[in-house]
């Protein structure tokens, strides 16, 4: 499992900078639809539809009350990064398997934020977590192998 993600994602933050919005989310967005026309895709810019799919998350957690929040997968740290700066959570865990991210949400510093190498699978917490977010992760945990009942 690891050498897969490893191979897509430590290509080089620079190719990926290219094509995803500052924040580097790497997962679908979240489109206003334009009124009128029945589309999915509405006008907006792609950092304001990840903006938007960040919020919901963060508020589907109660990251404002949080203590202490786990991010399941969490790419370059756009989760990480507005947990510590905008929530102030004093604790949160971002787990991936890519040295590159790791790396750069390292370099970032956020205040109480520790990232891990690390599979989800392997991971055993010493505290508890108030919330729990993981955002276009899940496809990477099932493998043809699986069974359709797991
Ligand atoms: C498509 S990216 C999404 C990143 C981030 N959540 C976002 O929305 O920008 C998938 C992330 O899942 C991580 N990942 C994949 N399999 C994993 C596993 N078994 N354990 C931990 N992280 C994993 C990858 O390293 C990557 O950070």
């Amino acid at each position: 499992m690891t050498a897969p993600v490893r191979h897509h994602y430590d290509v080089g933050d620079d190719f990926y900078r290219l094509w995803l919005d500052s924040s580097l989310t790497y997962s679908c967005a979240m489109w206003e639809p334009v009124p009128g026309e029945n589309l999915d895709v509405g006008g907006d810019a792609l950092a304001t539809a990840q903006e938007r799919k960040l919020r919901f998350h963060l508020d589907v957690v109660g990251a404002d009350r949080a203590r202490a929040v786990l991010d399941v997968g969490c790419g370059w740290g756009s989760v990480l990064a507005r947990l510590a700066v905008r929530h102030g959570v004093p604790r949160s865990v971002g787990l991936t398997l890519s040295e590159r991210q790791a790396a750069h949400v390292r370099a970032q510093a956020y205040p109480g934020v520790e990232v891990r190498l690390e599979n989800w699978l392997d991971y055993t917490p010493q505290d508890r977590f108030d919330g729990i977010i993981s955002i276009g992760a899940f496809e990477h945990f099932a493998t043809p192998a699986d069974p359709p009942a797991e």
